[in-house]
Protein backbone atom coordinates (compact mmCIF):
# COMPACT_ATOMS: atom_id res chain seq x y z
CA UNK A 1 0.00 0.00 0.00
CA UNK A 2 1.29 3.73 -0.66
CA UNK A 3 2.49 5.36 2.25
CA UNK A 4 0.27 6.87 5.32
CA UNK A 5 -0.38 10.17 5.33
CA UNK A 6 -2.12 11.96 8.11
CA UNK A 7 -4.63 14.71 7.09
CA UNK A 8 -6.22 16.35 10.08
CA UNK A 9 -9.52 18.30 9.10
CA UNK A 10 -9.22 21.89 10.24
CA UNK A 11 -13.13 21.81 10.62
CA UNK A 12 -12.23 20.90 14.62
CA UNK A 13 -9.87 23.82 15.07
CA UNK A 14 -10.56 27.14 16.12
CA UNK A 15 -12.37 29.26 13.47
CA UNK A 16 -10.92 32.20 15.03
CA UNK A 17 -7.27 31.30 15.16
CA UNK A 18 -7.37 29.12 12.24
CA UNK A 19 -3.86 30.14 10.11
CA UNK A 20 -1.97 29.76 13.66
CA UNK A 21 -4.05 26.47 14.33
CA UNK A 22 -2.88 25.00 10.39
CA UNK A 23 0.62 25.98 10.89
CA UNK A 24 0.33 24.19 14.30
CA UNK A 25 -1.14 21.08 12.59
CA UNK A 26 1.72 20.93 9.88
CA UNK A 27 4.35 21.13 12.97
CA UNK A 28 2.66 18.64 15.41
CA UNK A 29 3.57 15.82 12.33
CA UNK A 30 0.54 16.14 10.09
CA UNK A 31 0.96 15.30 6.25
CA UNK A 32 -1.58 16.97 4.75
CA UNK A 33 -4.66 19.67 6.27
CA UNK A 34 -8.16 18.21 5.11
CA UNK A 35 -10.05 21.61 4.24
CA UNK A 36 -14.00 20.98 4.40
CA UNK A 37 -15.73 23.39 2.35
CA UNK A 38 -20.05 22.86 2.87
CA UNK A 39 -22.39 25.02 0.73
CA UNK A 40 -25.67 24.71 2.51
CA UNK A 41 -26.87 22.48 -0.42
CA UNK A 42 -24.86 19.40 -0.86
CA UNK A 43 -24.39 18.86 2.69
CA UNK A 44 -26.86 20.31 5.72
CA UNK A 45 -23.91 22.63 6.89
CA UNK A 46 -21.67 25.86 5.62
CA UNK A 47 -18.29 26.45 6.45
CA UNK A 48 -16.13 29.05 4.59
CA UNK A 49 -15.10 29.38 0.72
CA UNK A 50 -11.79 30.24 -1.26
CA UNK A 51 -11.05 33.72 0.78
CA UNK A 52 -10.43 31.53 3.89
CA UNK A 53 -8.35 29.44 2.03
CA UNK A 54 -6.35 31.85 0.46
CA UNK A 55 -5.21 33.51 3.97
CA UNK A 56 -4.36 29.92 5.53
CA UNK A 57 -2.46 29.03 2.72
CA UNK A 58 -0.12 31.79 3.50
CA UNK A 59 0.43 29.98 6.99
CA UNK A 60 1.38 27.15 5.46
CA UNK A 61 4.62 26.57 2.55
CA UNK A 62 3.49 24.86 -0.38
CA UNK A 63 4.29 21.38 -1.30
CA UNK A 64 7.53 20.64 -3.11
CA UNK A 65 6.59 17.71 -4.14
CA UNK A 66 3.18 15.55 -5.32
CA UNK A 67 1.62 14.62 -2.15
CA UNK A 68 3.71 16.31 -0.17
CA UNK A 69 3.52 17.98 2.99
CA UNK A 70 1.39 21.17 3.49
CA UNK A 71 -1.03 19.36 1.00
CA UNK A 72 -4.31 21.16 0.93
CA UNK A 73 -6.69 18.57 0.67
CA UNK A 74 -9.83 20.17 -0.25
CA UNK A 75 -13.34 18.43 0.62
CA UNK A 76 -15.93 19.89 -1.52
CA UNK A 77 -18.91 18.87 0.37
CA UNK A 78 -20.98 21.28 -2.73
CA UNK A 79 -23.33 20.86 -5.54
CA UNK A 80 -21.50 22.08 -7.86
CA UNK A 81 -18.12 21.07 -7.79
CA UNK A 82 -17.15 22.12 -11.54
CA UNK A 83 -17.78 25.74 -10.69
CA UNK A 84 -15.33 26.38 -8.61
CA UNK A 85 -12.46 24.75 -9.33
CA UNK A 86 -10.23 27.63 -10.93
CA UNK A 87 -11.16 29.37 -7.85
CA UNK A 88 -9.61 26.67 -5.21
CA UNK A 89 -6.85 26.48 -7.38
CA UNK A 90 -6.42 30.20 -7.11
CA UNK A 91 -6.91 30.03 -3.10
CA UNK A 92 -3.63 27.62 -3.16
CA UNK A 93 -6.26 24.44 -3.04
CA UNK A 94 -3.44 21.33 -4.11
CA UNK A 95 -6.08 18.39 -4.26
CA UNK A 96 -9.23 19.17 -5.35
CA UNK A 97 -12.17 15.93 -4.03
CA UNK A 98 -15.47 16.37 -5.06
CA UNK A 99 -18.19 14.49 -4.84
CA UNK A 100 -19.45 11.83 -7.23
CA UNK A 101 -22.85 12.22 -6.25
CA UNK A 102 -22.93 16.10 -6.92
CA UNK A 103 -20.51 15.79 -10.46
CA UNK A 104 -23.26 13.57 -11.76
CA UNK A 105 -26.04 15.65 -10.85
CA UNK A 106 -24.85 18.20 -11.54
CA UNK A 107 -22.28 18.72 -14.15
CA UNK A 108 -24.80 16.54 -16.43
CA UNK A 109 -26.67 19.39 -16.07
CA UNK A 110 -25.15 22.04 -17.23
CA UNK A 111 -23.57 20.32 -19.87
CA UNK A 112 -25.66 18.78 -22.74
CA UNK A 113 -23.12 16.31 -24.18
CA UNK A 114 -22.87 14.52 -20.65
CA UNK A 115 -26.93 14.00 -20.03
CA UNK A 116 -26.86 11.00 -22.55
CA UNK A 117 -23.66 9.16 -20.19
CA UNK A 118 -23.94 10.94 -17.10
CA UNK A 119 -21.21 8.22 -16.05
CA UNK A 120 -18.38 10.30 -18.24
CA UNK A 121 -18.99 13.83 -16.00
CA UNK A 122 -16.95 12.49 -13.25
CA UNK A 123 -14.36 11.39 -15.91
CA UNK A 124 -14.72 15.15 -17.30
CA UNK A 125 -14.11 16.78 -13.87
CA UNK A 126 -11.21 14.98 -13.35
CA UNK A 127 -9.78 15.95 -16.43
CA UNK A 128 -10.60 19.33 -15.69
CA UNK A 129 -8.95 19.71 -12.30
CA UNK A 130 -5.81 17.96 -13.93
CA UNK A 131 -5.82 20.74 -16.22
CA UNK A 132 -5.90 23.36 -13.59
CA UNK A 133 -2.80 21.80 -11.81
CA UNK A 134 -4.54 20.25 -9.07
CA UNK A 135 -4.94 16.43 -8.34
CA UNK A 136 -8.11 15.15 -8.42
CA UNK A 137 -10.15 13.22 -5.73
CA UNK A 138 -13.56 11.52 -5.91
CA UNK A 139 -15.83 11.13 -2.46
CA UNK A 140 -18.56 8.59 -2.23
CA UNK A 141 -20.77 9.10 0.42
CA UNK A 142 -21.95 5.52 2.93
CA UNK A 143 -25.18 5.59 0.78
CA UNK A 144 -23.16 5.33 -2.62
CA UNK A 145 -22.32 1.81 -3.77
CA UNK A 146 -18.70 1.73 -4.58
CA UNK A 147 -19.66 0.15 -8.10
CA UNK A 148 -19.66 3.24 -9.39
CA UNK A 149 -15.78 4.02 -9.19
CA UNK A 150 -15.07 0.91 -11.44
CA UNK A 151 -15.53 2.50 -14.10
CA UNK A 152 -13.59 5.65 -13.00
CA UNK A 153 -10.45 4.00 -11.84
CA UNK A 154 -10.88 1.59 -15.17
CA UNK A 155 -10.12 4.46 -17.49
CA UNK A 156 -6.99 4.66 -19.61
CA UNK A 157 -6.41 7.76 -19.89
CA UNK A 158 -3.91 9.17 -17.38
CA UNK A 159 -5.48 12.26 -17.61
CA UNK A 160 -9.25 11.18 -16.26
CA UNK A 161 -7.87 8.72 -13.50
CA UNK A 162 -8.04 10.36 -9.70
CA UNK A 163 -5.36 10.85 -7.46
CA UNK A 164 -7.36 9.42 -4.87
CA UNK A 165 -10.80 7.99 -3.74
CA UNK A 166 -12.21 9.09 -0.41
CA UNK A 167 -14.82 6.49 1.36
CA UNK A 168 -17.08 8.40 3.69
CA UNK A 169 -17.04 6.68 6.77
CA UNK A 170 -20.14 9.21 8.51
CA UNK A 171 -22.64 10.66 6.71
CA UNK A 172 -20.86 14.38 5.51
CA UNK A 173 -21.75 17.67 6.86
CA UNK A 174 -20.28 17.44 10.60
CA UNK A 175 -17.37 16.61 12.36
CA UNK A 176 -17.36 14.46 15.67
CA UNK A 177 -20.43 12.10 14.12
CA UNK A 178 -20.10 8.01 15.00
CA UNK A 179 -17.52 6.03 12.58
CA UNK A 180 -19.30 3.72 10.09
CA UNK A 181 -17.82 0.27 10.10
CA UNK A 182 -20.12 -0.65 7.79
CA UNK A 183 -18.55 1.49 5.18
CA UNK A 184 -14.76 -0.45 5.37
CA UNK A 185 -16.26 -3.22 3.07
CA UNK A 186 -15.72 -0.50 0.16
CA UNK A 187 -12.18 -0.05 0.91
CA UNK A 188 -11.35 -3.64 1.06
CA UNK A 189 -12.73 -3.73 -2.35
CA UNK A 190 -10.49 -1.08 -3.66
CA UNK A 191 -7.22 -1.65 -2.19
CA UNK A 192 -7.67 -5.72 -3.40
CA UNK A 193 -8.18 -4.26 -6.72
CA UNK A 194 -5.73 -0.91 -6.83
CA UNK A 195 -2.73 -1.61 -4.57
CA UNK A 196 -1.11 1.68 -5.29
CA UNK A 197 -4.62 3.79 -4.83
CA UNK A 198 -4.51 6.71 -2.19
CA UNK A 199 -7.32 5.84 -0.15
CA UNK A 200 -8.83 8.08 2.24
CA UNK A 201 -11.15 7.97 5.26
CA UNK A 202 -13.22 10.67 6.72
CA UNK A 203 -15.69 10.87 9.65
CA UNK A 204 -15.37 9.42 13.48
CA UNK A 205 -11.54 8.11 12.86
CA UNK A 206 -9.07 8.38 15.75
CA UNK A 207 -7.13 6.18 18.16
CA UNK A 208 -10.28 3.91 18.97
CA UNK A 209 -11.04 2.85 15.07
CA UNK A 210 -7.82 3.39 12.93
CA UNK A 211 -7.08 -0.26 13.18
CA UNK A 212 -10.31 -1.46 11.60
CA UNK A 213 -9.78 1.76 8.71
CA UNK A 214 -6.14 0.64 8.49
CA UNK A 215 -6.70 -3.16 8.32
CA UNK A 216 -9.50 -2.31 5.68
CA UNK A 217 -6.60 -0.76 3.55
CA UNK A 218 -7.25 2.67 3.89
CA UNK A 219 -3.90 4.99 3.98
CA UNK A 220 -4.84 9.01 3.72
CA UNK A 221 -6.40 9.37 7.36
CA UNK A 222 -8.88 12.57 8.10
CA UNK A 223 -9.16 12.88 11.51
CA UNK A 224 -11.07 16.08 13.01
CA UNK A 225 -12.67 16.31 16.75
CA UNK A 226 -9.85 13.03 17.38
CA UNK A 227 -6.80 15.65 17.09
CA UNK A 228 -8.17 19.23 17.75
CA UNK A 229 -9.56 17.83 20.48
CA UNK A 230 -7.14 15.98 21.92
CA UNK A 231 -4.64 17.15 24.70
CA UNK A 232 -1.52 16.77 22.79
CA UNK A 233 -2.62 16.56 18.90
CA UNK A 234 1.36 15.38 17.85
CA UNK A 235 0.55 12.55 20.18
CA UNK A 236 -2.85 11.65 18.51
CA UNK A 237 -1.34 11.93 14.74
CA UNK A 238 1.77 9.61 15.73
CA UNK A 239 -0.73 7.14 16.98
CA UNK A 240 -3.26 7.04 13.48
CA UNK A 241 0.48 7.02 11.46
CA UNK A 242 1.90 4.36 13.68
CA UNK A 243 -1.86 2.26 13.27
CA UNK A 244 -1.48 2.57 9.16
CA UNK A 245 2.39 1.44 8.84
CA UNK A 246 1.89 -1.52 11.19
C1 LIG B 1 -17.58 15.57 7.79
C2 LIG B 1 -16.25 16.07 7.28
C3 LIG B 1 -15.12 15.52 8.03
C4 LIG B 1 -15.11 15.89 9.49
C5 LIG B 1 -14.55 14.76 10.26
O1 LIG B 1 -18.58 15.94 6.90
O2 LIG B 1 -16.09 15.70 5.92
O3 LIG B 1 -13.88 15.84 7.41
O4 LIG B 1 -14.36 17.04 9.77
O5 LIG B 1 -14.65 15.03 11.60
P1 LIG B 1 -14.43 13.91 12.69
O6 LIG B 1 -13.06 13.38 12.51
O7 LIG B 1 -14.63 14.64 13.97
O8 LIG B 1 -15.48 12.85 12.45
ZN1 LIG C 1 -14.05 15.88 5.07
Amino acid sequence: APPAIIAPSILSADFGALGKECSDTINNGADWLHVDIMDGHFVPNITFGAPVVTKIRSHVAKPTEKHGKGTFDCHMMIAEPKKWVKEFKNAGCDLYCFHYEAAISSTAAESPEATSDAKTSPKELIRYIHDQGMLAGIAIKPDTKVDVLWDILETKDEKEKPDMVLIMTVHPGFGGQKFMASELPKVAALRQRYPELNIEVDGGLGPGTIDQAADAGANVIVAGSAVFGAKDPSEVIAKLREAVEA
